[in-house]
């Protein structure tokens, strides 16, 4: 855990408050107030959270200046590079990259469990055609409750834990590709034990009966680089809903399914599909670059650059500058030209340069080039959320994880009210 290193003063009230400041591995410092309330009577308030730790983790470290991302030490771009999406997925739970052994079991028990229940169907069959994938992932992922009861009591049974976390690594791929082979009414397509995750996933999603799909290795190895990229990202939104669900105890099938929920909104995670709908809607009015940077920067206008910006990246967001890397390799390996690929280009580098961007430090994020991939890869627009969530679930699982072994009290923050003061009830016949 981080080290005291030093005190702070709080003047209030004609008191002073010492306040203990922390000091994490990579120096970073934090005022701990868990004591402040019951000294001084003072909350503190932060809408969003700009200012305010959650946790203490060992997961991720990300430095938002320098542009630095390391999953338990590992820097993005060596992962990115030489690891297997289910390698770094080990690394990010267990806290350790694993022997040649240990992957070996790991994706032995991940293999054997790809299978769902017959009853998905059922399931799958009350929704909509229309319905989006998303909504279909989390619900999905919520009924795994029903068919293993034992998952629902995580405090009382450890390795109950571990067969989670297997059936969940195993499962949520078959699950996504079946959410879309129900939305376009296609037959399911079965896992195949002989075939890897990245491979296994797109056999399901584009194979049929009717042909024998082989997923082309560019796609494999371009879709492995995204998974791990999309695979931690320490306390954003979605990976903080995950922590304070798991916080009352709910099991992690149910606090999961709250993180793909939050990971939905177009703010976060649904904001690689609002980036393609930005860009088609700009080709579609001509490309003009220009005019779409100016409504970005018009307060009246409600358009956003989907795909800018980040809360703690205030330099680039180092996955972008990789996506942007493999989105030229990949369109180029696979002979596709993508228009929007260059209209992206243009909104960067004007971006880059506008006073507006520049001041406020608005730069891409990882889901500004992240689509344009997903769609060279073949994958429909509303699915694109879906492989994030993919991507995403190593780190939902390691943060659950992680904050239950800590213990970690159930999560409530305080609010300052600013209602009605007290007042007497009124009867109907006199209001
Ligand atoms: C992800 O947290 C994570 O780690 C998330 C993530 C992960 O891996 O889990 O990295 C994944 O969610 C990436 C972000 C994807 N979202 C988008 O691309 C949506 C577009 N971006 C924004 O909505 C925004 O930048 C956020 C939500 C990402 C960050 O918002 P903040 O930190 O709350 O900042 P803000 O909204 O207060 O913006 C600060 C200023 C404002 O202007 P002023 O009021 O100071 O004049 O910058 C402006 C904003 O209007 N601004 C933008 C903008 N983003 C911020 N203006 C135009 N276009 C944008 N995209």
């Amino acid at each position: 855990m981080a080290e005291t290193a030093e005190t702070a003063e709080l003047h209030f009230n004609g008191e002073v408050y010492q306040i203990p400041v922390v000091k994490g591995t990579e120096n970073e410092k934090a005022l701990d107030i868990s004591k402040l309330r019951g000294q001084s009577g003072l909350i503190t308030l932060d809408a969003g959270f700009k200012n305010t730790g959650s946790t203490q983790s060992a997961i991720t470290f990300l430095d938002g200046e320098k542009g630095i991302l390391r999953y338990r030490g590992y820097t993005i771009e060596q992962l990115a590079e030489n690891a297997s999406f289910l390698e770094v997925a080990y690394l990010i739970i267990y806290g350790e990259l694993p022997k040649a052994e240990q992957l070996e079991h790991w994706r032995n028990d991940i293999t054997y469990h790809t299978l769902i229940h017959e009853d998905f169907k059922v399931l799958l069959e009350g929704f909509p055609s229309n319905s989006h994938p998303m909504g279909v992932l989390s619900s999905l992922v919520t009924s795994l409750t029903a068919f293993y009861p034992e998952s629902l009591d995580p405090v009382r049974s450890s390795n109950e834990v571990d067969m989670s976390i297997i059936r969940l690594m195993a499962k949520l791929p078959t699950i996504a590709a079946w959410a879309y082979k129900n939305e376009i009414g296609q037959p399911l397509m079965y896992p195949k034990n002989d075939l890897d995750y990245c491979g296994n996933f797109l056999k399901m999603m584009f194979g049929t009966p009717a042909e024998n799909y082989e997923p082309n290795p560019v796609v494999i190895s371009a879709l492995n680089k995204l998974l791990i990229l999309h695979a931690e990202h320490e306390q954003n939104c979605s990976t903080s809903t995950v922590r304070i669900v798991g916080s009352s105890q709910a099991s992690l099938y149910a606090s999961v399914s709250a993180g793909i929920n939050a990971l939905w909104g177009p703010l976060h995670g649904g904001a690689n599909q609002a980036v393609i709908e930005m860009l088609e809607a700009i080709k579609a009015d001509g490309g003009d670059v220009n005019k779409y940077m100016a409504k970005a920067k018009d307060k009246n206008d409600p358009f956003r650059l989907m795909g800018f910006g980040h809360r703690v990246y205030k330099n680039f967001d180092p996955r972008a500058r990789i996506i942007k890397k493999a989105a030229d390799e990949v369109l180029s390996q696979l002979g596709v030209k993508d228009p929007v690929l260059e209209i992206a280009k243009g909104l960067e580098e004007v971006a880059l340069s506008d006073p507006y961007f520049v001041d406020r430090k608005l730069y891409p994020n990882v889901d500004f080039y992240s689509g344009i991939i997903y769609r060279a890869l073949g994958i429909p627009t509303n699915m694109f959320t879906v492989m994030f969530a993919m991507g995403r679930l190593p780190g939902w699982i390691a943060q659950w994880k992680e904050m239950r072994e800590n213990g970690e009290p159930i999560g409530r923050p305080r609010q300052v009210y600013t209602g009605e003061n007290a007042r007497e009830y009124v009867s109907l016949d006199k209001r």
